[in-house]
């Protein structure tokens, strides 16, 4: 199976949905990989994987670990690497010296950076110097302080066409996809008339080009235990990892394993 290119996912404008979905670890990317479009290997992970409060935490070496081990692990998907807070913000020369790191360090074919106006001038100089840019608008996690908590957005006229702004200025500036995370249905239908590159909502409209959800999410394996409303599960992997440790340490205790066929040679 050969892997996608930004060309293969530039055809699922306005046609059959994108499947994205995050990964962050071989075991889960690999069964992923043959179903979905795009491997995103979300800042979430600082939240799912290692139990910050927040992705602020999060640095580039854990994305460039966590990307490379997806990359390595997979044949069919494209890869995309969030770029982490504080790792592109403060100037277009930062974020390529670190895009250029993670592209280069975890062999990935395109990141993500969270920012609309704000960040069109950085996209459109990564893009011009070989980076692919998918980008991310509506609610940003990375900003979670300034939001004060992670409400959806859009709810005035004024924050809906600042929204619309924010898609078509990183459009603009070269990004091959933008994620619309939390906003109103009506203006995720709105930006995706608008663009001509695809559209990829989590918590937006089913009108979207592709959607992505937080495998954990989905596979019913949230540590919290709290589901977004946006979420539907598809598995409830708690569950059955909870009753395979009980088992097991039913019968550890039990010394009912190791039974016979799972020991070597007896002695003597
Ligand atoms: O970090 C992440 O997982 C993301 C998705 C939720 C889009 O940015």
């Amino acid at each position: 199976m050969s892997r996608l290119t930004l060309r293969d996912i530039s055809t699922h404008k306005n046609a059959t949905p994108l499947v994205v979905i995050t990964s962050y670890t071989p075991p889960v990317a690999r069964l992923f990989d043959p179903h979905v479009d795009i491997l995103l290997v979300g800042d979430s992970l600082g939240m799912v994987q290692y139990g910050f409060e927040s992705t602020l935490p999060v640095t580039l070496d854990m994305m460039i670990a966590h990307g490379a081990a997806v990359r390595r692990a997979t044949t069919h998907a494209l890869v995309v690497v969030d770029m982490p807070f504080g790792s592109y913000q403060q100037s277009p020369g930062q974020a390529f010296e670190n895009c250029a790191r993670v592209m280069k360090e975890a062999s990935c074919d395109a990141v993500k950076l969270e920012g609309g106006e704000a960040m069109a001038s950085t996209i459109e100089f990564l893009v011009a110097r070989g980076i692919p840019v998918m980008a991310h608008v509506g609610l940003q996690p990375q900003q979670v302080n300034t939001l004060g908590g992670y409400r959806y957005q859009g709810r005035t006229e004024d924050e809906q066409a600042a929204i619309l702004r924010d898609a078509k200025a990183v459009e603009k500036a070269g990004a091959f996809a933008v994620v619309l995370e939390g906003i109103a249905e009506p203006l995720a239908v709105e930006i995706t008339k608008t663009l001509a590159i695809p559209t990829i909502g989590i918590g937006a409209s089913a009108a979207c080009d592709g959607q992505v959800l937080v495998a954990e999410d989905m596979l019913g394996l949230t540590a919290s235990g709290y589901v977004p409303g946006f979420v539907k599960q598809y598995a409830q992997l708690s569950q059955t990892i909870s009753t395979a440790a009980e088992n097991y340490a039913k019968e550890v205790r039990k010394r009912t394993f190791p039974a016979p066929e799972h020991t070597y040679g007896k002695k003597g």
